[in-house]
Order: C-alpha cells, then structure tokens, then sequence
C-alpha cells in the first residue's frame, strides 16, 4: 500500500482539499462545543523540529491530543541527527515505532528523503520552498470568512519565498490570481515557475499596484528563517514593502489581510493594519489546529462521512 505524504500543498488534489476544508469545518464545531473525538486514540505523531516553531508546535500537539493521540518533540540538537545519523536511517526507524510524522527542516529534500524512507506519512511543518499546512490554514480562513476563493485576487507583498511558492501552488488548485510584488532581486526564480502558472500569476514592481483591488493582501517577515545573515541587507531592500493603511485602502473594500505570524510590527505590516477591522491573522492561526487535525485524521484514515 501506498503512503500519503504532505510534502508540498500539491500532494492533495481539489477535491480532496475541499474534502479538508468540510471535515475542519465540522472538527471544528466539535471543538467548540467541547464534543470527545478521538479517531486517534493511541496514535503517536512524531514531530522534528530543525527550526523554531510557537504555532506549528502548538497546533500539532494540541491537535493530535485532541484527536485521541499523543505526540514526541525532537530536534535536531537531542537527536543523533545533531551527531550525522543519514536521514534515510532515521526515517526507518522512526517510522517503524509512531504512526505519522511532522517536519519543520531547511531543505525540501531532507524531507522527501525522509518520506522516501518513511512507512508512515509524512506532513511537511515548513521548509525553505514550502509551507503548506500554513496555506491550507489560510485558504480556509479566507472561504470561512468570505465562502469561496475561486476567482479571488490574493496579492502577495514580499520575497517569493516558502510562503508564495505555496500560494502559487494554491492559486492552481483553487483557481484564482496571484499578485506578487517583491523588492528588486527577491522575485521569482523562473525555474521555480512553469507555463501552467502562468495564467494564475501576476508580477507588479509596484506593491501598491499588485494590493489594488485585490480580496485578500497578505505578507510575511522580511527575512525567513535560516536566511538571518540577510537581515540588515533586507531591512533596507524591504523598506518600501510595508502593507500599511495606504495600500489596503487600494485593496477591495472588503479585503481581509492575513499573515502567517510571527509578525513585525512597523516593518511589513503597520500595528494598524495587523490590529486593524481587515485583519483576520488571529483565525488564521487558530485554524492551523483546525486543519491539521482534519489532514492528519485524513492522512491516517481516510474520508469520514461528514
Ligand atoms: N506560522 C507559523 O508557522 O508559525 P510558527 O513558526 O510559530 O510555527
Ligand atoms: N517565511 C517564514 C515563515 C514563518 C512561519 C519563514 O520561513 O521563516
């Protein structure tokens, strides 16, 4: 039998994201209503994390805890991972002693070594190319607050980094534009895009032109992790990249903004906007628990009726 893996937000098809965002609908209102569902009981999900993490930690273990199951933290530094050990070794063996896996790493290929080892599946928890449980929170936030994203503008203010390449892959799945404004010699790295992104994408110098009109303007700290070397340069290639007052005025009246946390204030969002009426970032991150309780009962279970 095969094993299904979130490695990138494309591993799942339409349907059965929209199956994801029915079943964290109704986990969801479980929670809330303080309804016991534990399809997991006794399951073990193991979490790696290579880098710092408040919301993935959080959400992955509360979620599997309130799923029946119980969950491992390893980093790198208590693990033999810190002392060499192949990631491929690692990965057999973890996976012959929990039943699912969650990883927070640098390179997207330390992961697919490690699913390509794995006898469990495999959730990728953020990577240096990707972030899809992040998206998946998003793109569920954005249809609970405003029903449907097809056919949606999402612009896109920042570096083309983990974050944008998986809107990208969202905006494919989920048929809407994509505005990407990003300083100078932080766009695009064209063999990271395809003719089939093509229809869904829209490059502005202007982020003020790529916020125009747009339903939903979201944005992401100027440097990522592993790139703090960059900070000073970045701070200032950056500076004219804040979403501020001015440019959500330009978005559609009813855009929201979102950002996936941790936030600067002052630096890529103004306080007003990231505490301002448009803002959903508080949902945003709460539905991180929401939708990886839904992707990890689907992981290791399949559909359920509801
Ligand atoms: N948004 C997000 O992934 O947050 P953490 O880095 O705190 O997990
Ligand atoms: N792009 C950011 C996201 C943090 C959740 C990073 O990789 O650090």
């Amino acid at each position: 039998m095969t094993v299904k893996h979130f490695l990138q937000l494309s591993d799942l098809a339409r349907d059965e994201h929209h199956y994801l965002f029915d079943r964290t609908r109704h986990l969801k209102s479980l929670f809330k209503n303080y309804v016991i569902h534990h399809p997991l009981q006794d399951r073990m999900l193991a979490m790696v994390f290579e880098k710092q993490s408040t919301r993935t930690r959080v959400s992955f273990e509360a979620g599997i805890h309130q799923l029946g199951g119980s969950s491992i933290n390893l980093t790198r530094g208590d693990t033999q991972l810190g002392r060499g050990e192949p990631i491929e070794d690692v990965a057999r063996v973890i996976s012959r002693m929990v039943d699912l896996v969650m990883i927070r790493t640098y390179d997207q290929s330390i992961i697919e070594r490690f699913a390509a080892y794995s006898r469990v599946p495999v959730i990728n928890g953020l990577t240096n190319q990707y972030h899809p449980c992040q998206i998946l929170a998003d793109v569920y936030t954005f249809i609970e607050h405003r029903q449907s994203i097809q056919g949606r503008t999402v612009a896109w203010i920042g570096d083309a980094n983990n974050m944008f390449y998986t809107w990208l892959q969202a905006a494919r799945l989920f048929d809407f534009r994509l505005h990407l404004a990003a300083p100078e010699g932080y766009g695009i790295e064209p063999e990271r895009v395809t003719a089939a992104d093509a229809p869904f994408l829209n490059v502005f110098q202007d982020p003020m032109e790529a916020a125009r009109g747009a339903d939903l303007v979201t944005t992401d700290v100027w440097t990522s992790m592993g790139f703090e070397d960059e900070t000073a340069e970045r701070k200032k290639d950056f500076a004219d990249f804040q979403v501020d007052e001015e440019m959500m005025a330009l978005a559609h009246p009813a855009a929201l903004f979102m950002h996936c946390l941790p936030a600067h204030r002052g630096e890529e969002v103004s306080e007003g906007v990231l505490e301002g009426a448009q803002s959903v970032v508080w949902d945003e991150a709460e539905n991180r628990l929401h939708v990886q309780k839904a992707l990890m009962e689907y992981l290791l279970l399949g559909r359920q009726a509801v």
